[in-house]
This record gives C-alpha cells, structure tokens and sequence, in this order.
C-alpha cells in the first residue's frame, strides 16, 4: 500500500488509483476464490443483529458518534465506521456481509450474496443459561456461539436446495469464526471473578469453539479462518477497572497490564494446540488462525508507524478519566465525547477499537506475516488480493 501510494503521489495519481481499482476488480473476480462470507461472533463482528433485533434500543453503541467516520450515523456497529469483516469483504471483492436479522424473513440465494452475518454484540462462546447459572450476567444478549449456528443451519435451506449445490456454497465460502470467548470472560470478571476463576473457563470456551468448527465442516466448509483474543490488558476498560500503583503489573513500554495480556495469550495457545489438532484430522480442510493480539500488538510497540499518534491505552471515545472511560459515561451517551480525528486512536470507545485499527488489523493479517499458517500459504486468492493493498 505504502510503495503504491507513494509512486502514486509522484506521477499520476488519478491514473495511479484507476489502475488499483482496476486491479482489485480484476483479482476478485478472476480468481473468484470465495462466493460469500459467514460470519458468526460478537461486538468485533456484529454488522447490525443487536441493533435490528434487539427489544432494547437505548444502549449507548446505537447512538452517535458510532459510525461518524465511514457510514455517518450509526448501524450497530461497535467502532466509528468499518470492522474488520466489513474490510475483508472489500479485500475479496465481495458486498458487505448482511446481518442475519435483516435477512431471515425473506433469504433467497441472491439476496444474501456475499454471505450472512450472524455475529451479535455481547455474545458468548458458552451457552447463555449456563453462564447465567454461574452468575454471569449478560446485559446484551443471549445468542451464543451455538444460537448462532443454529440460525445458520436453519437459514441453510432457503441459500441452497441440495447437497450438491449446499456444498457447492460452503466450500467456495470464507467462513469466519470468532472473535468469540472474549465475553465469556469480560463478563465474569467484570462480575467480580479473580483471574484463576476465570482461566478454568478457558477450556470450555475452546471447547464450543472446536465444536462449532467441527460441525461446519461437516456442513460442508472449507475454509474457517478463526481469530484469536486481543491483547486485553491493553483495554480502556480493564486498566481503568484494575488500576494499580504497583508499577510492576504494566509493561513499561506498552503500559498494559501484564497478567491480563498473559490471560489472553494463554486462551490464544490453547485455541491454537485446539485447531492443530482439527487440522490434522481434517488434512483438506484450511483452518486458519487469525492472530489477532500480535497484529495489534504491533501497534502499542510502534504506534507512530500506523499513525497511531493521539493514544494507545487511551479511547478516542469516553467520559474522561486516565483511560478515557468511565463506565457510568460510555461512548455514545451525552456525558461523553469523542476526539477529533479517531484515526489516530488505536482504541474507539473503551472496549472496541477504531476503524483505522481494524484496517490495518486486515491489512497485516491478509499479508500473511504474522499467521500460523499464513493466509496467503493457504488461500491463493487472498493472497493475490492483498498483495495489491
Ligand atoms: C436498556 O439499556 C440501558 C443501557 O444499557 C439500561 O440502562 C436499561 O436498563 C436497559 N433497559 C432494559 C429494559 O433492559
Ligand atoms: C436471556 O434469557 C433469559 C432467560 O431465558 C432472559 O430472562 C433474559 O432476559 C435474556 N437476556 C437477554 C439479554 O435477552
Ligand atoms: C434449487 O435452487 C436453484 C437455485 O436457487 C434453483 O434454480 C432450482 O430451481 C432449485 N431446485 C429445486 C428442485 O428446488
Ligand atoms: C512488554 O511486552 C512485550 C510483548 O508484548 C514483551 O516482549 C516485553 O518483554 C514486555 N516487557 C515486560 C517488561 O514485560
Ligand atoms: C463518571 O461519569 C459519571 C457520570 O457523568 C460522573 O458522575 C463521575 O464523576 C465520573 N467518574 C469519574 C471517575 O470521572
């Protein structure tokens, strides 16, 4: 991107960008690799389900400035434009993913072309009665990793009509799995849970995780790319919650808190030993894990590198504070504002990041350098793709 843009500026740019354009057309369609997204998940993901269907229209992430940078008012999207699914369909050339709400009534081959989106703000990996028996309240929503599912198989029938053609769809579709886990945990440590409490729900959560993958293959897809946590300890949310003066819990250069970091690389290890053993099982299948804490890593070591420059462990949106949040202020409500130019911001609102980071989130994943396996090993035509972005 960076070398295109700067021959770009040097000759013709108008010439320069019809040519990019052009190009991405052009690899889109002529590899053609992928006919569709489906995509299930929480906040990360959700392009609109919570705020389609949900009974309660007064959370604060369906209020302005949600949505200011990109779609000028809001979807239910929890950033201020894009997230990273929106940013993966533009790299495959595909429509942004429709919201499952939006389509169950009337879902007909063509008008889910591009896929479907299941993905609901707030979801859990585990299944919501038995979170809520463990005393883990969920304010936003009970459709988990395996309600998800469930919508997609019931949906399954009306986008095709026989094996052949259904696994025709699945495996000539990306099929995106996660971020979901996260608030599993957010919820039971917001709920007052120590962290070794928690770390015993770790192997559950992978577990509805491998099994939602096993079932989708066996429905037919091929190629499950399936994110892995953020780097928590760098939340607005947890350093304002679990601010400390003992120095020694942050990393000095980051200025994240260490034990929660080291909470999500633990939940990352395991879900990777998880997929490596279903990829060996399944040796034709691609699973592919999208390494989601190292790409942002990357941008709390070297923030001016991404333009990164009016904070890291600061939310562009909130109510004040150090971290700029404050639970009883959040982003969207009127006792807080946003800053002026959210692409210098890695963080959105406290809990969710900017357009400008998930951007480049898609960016250096699709380059393949920071995935075990890459994508571009793996799946050609992303690569081709995004050598061009
Ligand atoms: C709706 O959401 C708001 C904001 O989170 C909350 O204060 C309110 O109690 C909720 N209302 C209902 C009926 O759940
Ligand atoms: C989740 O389900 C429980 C029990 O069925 C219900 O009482 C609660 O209102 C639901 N919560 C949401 C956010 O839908
Ligand atoms: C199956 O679906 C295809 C594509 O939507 C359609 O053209 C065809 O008529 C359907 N066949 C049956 C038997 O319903
Ligand atoms: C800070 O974090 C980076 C990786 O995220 C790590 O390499 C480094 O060792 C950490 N520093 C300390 C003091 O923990
Ligand atoms: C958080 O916001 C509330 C509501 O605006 C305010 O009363 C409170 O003082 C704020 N807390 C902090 C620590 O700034």
């Amino acid at each position: 991107m960076r070398d295109l843009n700067s021959m770009a500026s040097s000759s013709s740019p108008y010439l320069m960008n019809l040519l990019l354009i052009s190009l991405s057309v052009f690899f889109a369609g002529a590899f053609g690799c992928y006919s569709s997204i489906f995509s299930f998940g929480d906040s990360i993901t959700d392009t609109g389900n919570l705020y389609i269907s949900s009974k309660n229209s007064s959370f604060h992430f369906f209020f302005p400035p949600y949505g200011e940078t990109y779609f000028h008012h809001p979807t239910g999207r929890c950033s201020d434009g894009r997230l990273i699914i929106d940013f993966i369909a533009e790299f495959l050339g595909l429509p942004y993913v429709r919201p499952y709400t939006e389509v169950k009534s009337n879902a007909s081959p063509q008008n889910i072309e591009g896929g479907v989106n299941f993905a609901v703000i707030g979801a859990t990996a585990m299944d919501a009665e038995f979170l809520a028996a463990m005393g883990d309240e969920n304010d936003y929503t009970n459709s988990s990793l395996g309600t998800q599912l469930h919508w997609f198989k019931e949906l399954l029938p009306s986008l095709c009509n026989t094996s052949s053609n259904c696994n025709k769809l699945l495996s000539s579709s990306l099929v995106l799995v996660g971020e979901i886990g996260s608030n599993d945990y957010n919820d039971a440590l917001l709920a007052g849970k120590n962290i070794e409490q928690v770390q015993t729900y770790v192997p559950l959560v992978i577990t509805e995780i491998s099994s939602a993958i096993n079932e989708l293959i066996e429905l037919g897809a091929v190629t499950l790319v399936v994110p892995g946590n953020f780097p928590i300890g760098c939340l607005p949310i947890y350093l304002t919650k679990f601010q400390t003066s003992d120095k020694g819990q942050y990393n000095s250069s980051t200025g994240c808190l260490n034990w929660l970091n080291k909470f999500a690389e633990y939940h990352n290890d395991q879900l990777q030993i998880e997929l490596s053993r279903i990829q060996r099982l399944h040796p034709n299948i691609n699973i592919i894990y999208a390494d989601y804490y190292n790409a942002v890593m990357h941008f709390y070591h070297s923030p001016d590198q991404f333009g990164f420059i009016g904070g890291t462990v600061k939310a562009c949106c909130g109510g004040g504070g150090p971290y700029n949040y404050n639970s009883s202020a959040q982003c969207g409500s009127i006792e807080a504002s946003a800053c002026e130019n959210p692409a210098e911001f890695i963080n959105w609102d406290g809990i969710h990041f900017t357009e400008a980071a998930y951007r480049w989130i898609v960016k250096v994943l699709f380059k393949g350098k920071y995935n075990v396996p890459g994508i571009s090993r793996l799946v050609p035509c992303v690569f081709h793709k995004s050598s061009d972005n």
